[in-house]
């Protein structure tokens, strides 16, 4: 169960989506609409090129405006889904208009005045302030849907990740690149790369963001490394991973093992997984069915599966498991829109 928050300040609010025609901003219209979401108005805001769409909302079909400066008169939540550059520049400005902003970047997550929030896990971050709430990054939230309910109950010592990440945490343009470029292979056509930098059909590859030099480590792997001990605070927990990029549409995957303080039986983890909120145990052995991306797709759930002792550890201390969840969902969308549900008044 949550617990209910002391902040509730929104009544109906006025609702504005900043990156509205992207992958998450599309996703964003939709669970408003299927969750009810008591918006009194809905704007959508994106870039110059957008200007002169329309887009469905209860039915109706609205305009995208460009963003401005003067965007948010009026917006009293402002859910941000583009990149961290347009956080940065209107976040501010949407706050000082007198909205609260839930923003999906990684402008604002390891500032320590905007809360970095997944309601599953942390809620009581959540103190109110008419500012900015961090929205984590996927491969963050979903690791610690997974591992927040076995660190209450057995405490947790240290992480391991693997990542088999979809193309959508690259936004549509990669979504549309995976598609095309499968259907340029698949009829013998050159596909010459657009979104990412290498051949995306029948390939992965190590994670598309910039590689820290020194030490080998890339951009979502830092950011994941990072965020996983503050949304867990646990400042000084060691995580190590690995992020790829597979071709899969929108579930990422991720292989964990999880170093709790003692041996606990594999039973035992099973039980506590499934009483965690949000979170689905899938994990038939005879037949071998565990989560996958395409059970993943479309659900708000986290799968988890694969729940066995990690032989790697001779301590005993380790549990593996194998975790999989919709990235534009609980892994961004789903996960703001149920941060912004714990603003409204009851
Ligand atoms: P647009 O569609 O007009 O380019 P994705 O992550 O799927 O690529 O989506 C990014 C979202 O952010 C899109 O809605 C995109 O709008 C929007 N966006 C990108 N740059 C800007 C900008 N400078 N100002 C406003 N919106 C932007």
């Amino acid at each position: 169960m949550l617990t209910q928050p002391s902040y509730r300040s929104l009544r109906n609010p006025a609702v504005a989506i900043v990156g509205a025609t992207g992958a998450v901003g599309t996703e964003l219209i939709r669970c408003l609409e299927e969750r009810g979401f008591p918006a009194s108005s809905l704007k959508l805001l994106a870039s110059a090129r957008s200007a002169g769409k329309t887009m469905g909302f209860r039915g109706q079909p609205l305009p995208v405006h460009t963003l401005a400066e003067d965007s948010f008169a009026g917006i009293d939540l402002a859910l941000f889904a583009a990149d961290t550059e347009t956080a940065l520049t209107y976040a501010p400005l949407a706050v000082a208009a007198g909205a609260v902003v839930i923003d999906n970047s990684s402008a604002y997550r390891l500032d320590l005045d905007c809360p970095l929030v997944i309601p599953e896990v942390n809620l009581e971050t959540l103190a109110w302030s008419r500012g900015v709430i961090a929205n984590p990054n996927c491969t963050a939230i979903i690791t610690c849907m997974a591992v927040a309910p076995l660190q209450r109950r057995f405490g947790l010592r240290r992480l391991q990740l693997s990542t088999y990440q979809a193309a959508s945490g690259a936004g549509a343009p990669a979504m549309a690149e995976l598609l095309a470029s499968t259907e340029a292979y698949l009829n013998g056509r050159a596909y010459t790369p657009q979104a990412l930098k290498h051949r995306y059909a029948f390939n992965l590859f190590s994670h598309d963001t910039d590689i820290d030099l020194q030490s080998g480590y890339n951009g979502e792997e830092t950011k994941v490394m990072a965020e996983t001990r503050r949304i867990l605070g646990s400042s000084n927990l060691p995580v190590g991973v690995t992020c790829v990029r597979v071709p899969v549409l929108r579930a990422h995957a991720i292989s964990i093992s999880v170093e709790l303080d003692a041996p606990v039986a594999p039973a035992a983890i099973r039980e506590c997984l499934a009483e965690a909120p949000g979170v689905r145990v899938v994990d038939d052995r005879e037949a071998n069915h565990f989560p996958m991306p395409a059970e993943a797709e479309g659900q708000g759930d986290v799968l988890v599966g694969r729940i066995r002792r990690d032989l790697g550890d001779p301590s005993g201390r380790s549990v593996a498991l194998f975790v999989a969840g919709d990235q534009l969902l609980k892994g961004a969308a789903l996960n703001a829109v149920q941060i912004a549900e714990q603003l409204l008044i009851a």
